[in-house]
């Protein structure tokens, strides 16, 4: 094989393969439609729940005009939205956070969560 051959070879299955790694903020802004009743990620703005513009990275119960639970500014202490929190809470909420009043089961399926943060992330990349 030359090697341009094999350049592209490589760049053929390593594309597909990262996209699934990171996620896909497209597929990201479909699946945040279950959040979207109580969330918005393009506008500084409360609705049932706290904006989550900019929430990966931000700290925990750090919205100032909004009223956390107890449960959540008390999780929340030193803590930072990080991707392995955010993923570890949106599984199970009440499980991660007892008596959160973020009244949401979990997403169940790997892949929409990995999207719903990749959209998190980058809202303006989901076409939002
Ligand atoms: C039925 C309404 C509802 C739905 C649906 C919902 N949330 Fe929430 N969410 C809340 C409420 C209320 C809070 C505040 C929790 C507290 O103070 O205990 C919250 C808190 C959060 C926080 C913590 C924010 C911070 O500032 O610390 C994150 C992150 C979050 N939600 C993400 C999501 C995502 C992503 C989804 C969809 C997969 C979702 N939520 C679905 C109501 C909801």
């Amino acid at each position: 094989m030359k090697p341009t051959t094999l350049l592209f070879a490589l760049a053929a299955f390593a594309a597909p393969l990262s996209a699934s790694a990171a996620g896909d903020p497209v597929a990201g802004a479909k699946a945040f439609k279950v959040c979207s009743a109580c969330h918005i990620a393009t506008e500084a703005k409360n609705k049932v729940g706290p904006t989550l513009q900019g929430v990966v990275g931000r700290p925990v119960a750090s919205v100032a005009d909004y009223k956390y639970s107890k449960a959540m500014t008390d999780f929340g202490q030193g803590k930072t939205w990080d991707e392995a929190l955010l993923s570890e809470y949106l599984k199970s909420p009440k499980t991660v956070v007892k008596g959160t009043k973020m009244a949401f089961a979990g997403v169940k399926k790997d892949d929409d969560l990995a999207n719903i943060i990749a959209y998190l992330k980058d809202p303006a990349a989901g076409g939002q």
